[in-house]
């Protein structure tokens, strides 16, 4: 391993750090927003959240941004890993720059060994999904490995067993977009982060990465209205047949400072990844969770007081998930001087 001299790194962890870089923008993030700045100096990566990307309206404290953010982070340090390093992180580094939300510096690692290749591998495997799931049951033992993966990075993966409470989640989510489409702010962000089929843009939420008519499934989860009455959405025939709402989960954390929520980001990522090899796919429903009332409601009622980070149904989709896009990683890394 060649960390360089004092002249620079060498070109191969140069090599490395725009590697890794590539991977971690392929995390998910609220509305696509991709709320992210990589900032290289060396062999030490900074991450900083682009404000100008968070959502004012339905993310005004930036919680999702953060959890955007700290799955990016996720991703940096599983790319890193599988790349032969042990990356070293440090979070909100500097209290006087709380957009500066890690240090990540590359120490030497061990060979890297499969499981880090096969994590690393799935990361542009995966998929928001936007639709049922069939009704198989989950491979045994992912729902454990999972919350053990979600523990590992200081968070907690909740599955809601009782029907009772997944309608209850179901009708809260359903509640939550009947008050955002009725607020004018709020249907203005979504036109912003859902541009038409035309466009020529790299982030967003794109008519090929929802179906044009989500199939039903019970109970029922509503979708963010992206299309807006104009008819887009992908034509899908994956979901026929795909009826089940899935394993309803919800990730949590002990508080709710910017730290717990970048670790609510990896813990969710980390989470994900491992699904994702064992041939799952995840879809999100925060609306709720960006309704300060609803949170606190879902905060009280079914996470016995710990705090609703993410929402989300797990299951096996049926065909294929949709497509999604990217910034060019030129766009959000910079050497730093
Ligand atoms: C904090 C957070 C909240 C999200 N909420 C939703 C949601 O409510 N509905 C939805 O369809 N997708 C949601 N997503 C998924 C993003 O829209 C998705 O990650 C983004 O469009 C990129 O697509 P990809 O995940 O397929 O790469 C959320 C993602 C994050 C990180």
């Amino acid at each position: 391993m060649h960390y360089g001299n004092a002249a620079g790194p060498s070109e191969q962890v140069s090599a490395d750090v725009r590697e890794a870089v590539e991977d971690a923008v392929w995390a998910p993030s609220v509305h696509n927003t991709q709320p992210w700045r990589f900032g290289v100096r060396g062999a030490r990566i900074s991450l900083s959240a682009d404000i100008d990307r968070r959502l004012d309206v339905a993310d005004p404290d930036g919680r999702e941004m953060l959890i955007s953010c700290g799955a990016a982070l996720y991703n940096l340090r599983s790319s890193l890993h599988a790349l032969g390093y042990t990356p070293g992180v440090r979070l909100l580094p500097d209290p006087d720059r709380p957009n500066l939300l890690a240090d990540v510096y590359l120490e030497p690692g061990e060979r890297p060994d499969e499981e880090s290749q096969r994590e690393r591998a799935q990361i542009r495997r995966r998929r928001s999904h936007r639709g049922g799931f069939r009704a198989d049951p989950l491979p045994p033992g992912i729902l454990a490995a999972m919350r053990l993966d979600a523990e590992g990075e200081g968070a907690q993966l909740v599955e809601a067993v009782d029907v009772h409470v997944k309608g209850a989640l179901a009708a809260l989510t359903e509640a939550a977009e009947h008050v955002q489409e009725r607020t004018p702010a709020y249907a203005a962000e979504i036109a912003r982060w859902a541009p038409s089929p035309r466009t020529s843009r790299a982030d967003g939420v794109q008519e090929r990465a929802y179906p044009q008519r989500p199939p039903q499934s019970t109970p029922h989860f509503p979708a963010r209205d992206f299309a807006r009455g104009h008819g887009w959405g992908a034509q899908s025939t994956s979901d026929a047949g795909a009826a089940s709402a899935g394993v309803v989960l919800l990730l949590v954390s002990g508080g709710d400072a910017p730290a717990d929520r970048l670790r609510a980001g990896q813990a969710l990522q980390r989470a994900l990844l491992r699904a994702t090899e064992s041939g799952l796919s995840a879809a999100f429903h925060t609306q709720a969770l960006e309704v300060p009332e609803l949170r606190v409601f879902v905060r009280d009622r079914f996470c016995g007081g710990s705090y609703p980070q993410m929402l989300l149904r797990l299951g096996v989709a049926a065909g294929e998930d949709l497509g999604s896009v990217r910034r060019p990683v030129d766009e959000v890394m910079m050497e730093e001087p």
